[in-house]
């Protein structure tokens, strides 16, 4: 079969949230490329409207709905418009999420005290899992009734992390645990789902450059730890992730559920030469 159909997303309508920049961004763009109806979602109205004015600039089919992905109401109502709109509902990016503050470690390998369990604060925990896991579920529910009524079923990618599969000294246990809890929703979501071929996957990045966390990646030396850590020997962009992003939304991976795709550099693996 030819790639062209292999990876065809053309016409499918296809919803990001978090989409106004970094990853989600990555998403909209590669869909938006390939002829997919894009809807942009996001907590961010100025970053969205900027962002969908330069993906429509490329003549592609990209509209952008505000919401706030703790906010049932709100996420409700973003994909109520995106139905009306289009009639249906073929893919669902949840990907918004927030860092929950640094590790244990420092990038020099010693003890960070802010990153030190008894320092972490309550009310950080409260706000990650609301915004990494909680907001998964709440997608999960609002979605999965629509595919559920459609011809043809859909899918579901979920941005969980390298953070879901080991821990971290570098990234904060909350993080690592709200997407370790993603993680294991994406797997039990695959298995209840598959009867209504809604197939359900996660991609699970290394440290990406993004604006995530103050966008402290965007500086080369506080890139350099991860860097070390991965055999590879760097650390992805955004675009590193649309490749993984268009395999599961296309009929590539028409068999593919429940499934992690680590993009990591290796990271996982362990530290090499
Ligand atoms: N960057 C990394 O190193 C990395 C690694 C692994 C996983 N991830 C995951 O990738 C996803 C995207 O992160 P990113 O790195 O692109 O971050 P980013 O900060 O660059 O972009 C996140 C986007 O989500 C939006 N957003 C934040 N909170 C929201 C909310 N409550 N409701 C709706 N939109 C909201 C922001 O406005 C922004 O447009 C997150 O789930 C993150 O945990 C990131």
């Amino acid at each position: 079969m030819k790639a062209s159909e292999l990876f065809n997303v053309e016409g499918r309508v296809v919803a990001i949230t978090g989409a106004a920049g970094g990853i989600g961004l990555a998403y909209a763009e590669v869909m938006a490329a390939n002829g997919a109806k894009v809807n942009l979602i996001d907590i961010d109205p100025l970053a969205l409207t900027v962002a969908v004015g330069r993906l429509r600039a490329d003549g592609s089919e990209v509209h952008g709905e505000f919401a706030d992905v703790t906010k049932p109401d709100t996420v409700r109502q973003a994909f109520a418009n995106i139905v009306e709109r289009h009639g249906r509902l073929d893919v669902v990016f949840a990907n918004a999420g927030i860092s929950g503050g640094p590790g244990f470690l420092n990038g020099a390998g010693e003890r960070n005290p802010a990153g030190a369990i008894e320092n972490l604060s309550l009310d950080v925990w409260e706000r990650v899992i609301a915004t990494n896991t909680t907001s998964v579920f709440l997608t999960l529910q609002t979605v999965v009734p629509y595919m559920k009524q459609q011809q043809g079923g859909g899918r579901i990618i979920v941005t969980s992390s390298i953070s879901a599969s080991k821990t971290e000294t570098l990234v904060s246990s909350i993080y690592a645990t709200s997407k370790a809890a993603v993680g294991y929703l994406v797997r039990q979501a695959a298995h209840e789902l598959a009867k209504y071929d809604i197939l359900v996957n996660a991609i699970s990045p290394g440290p990406v450059i993004t604006n995530i966390g103050g966008g402290r990646l965007k500086d080369a030396d506080a890139r350099k730890p991860f860097e070390r850590a991965a055999p590879l020997g760097r650390i992805a962009t955004t675009q590193d992730l649309q490749g993984a992003a268009l395999y599961l939304a296309s009929p590539a991976s028409s068999l593919v559920t429940g499934a992690q795709i680590l993009i990591d550099g290796g990271t996982a693996l362990g530290p090499a030469d």
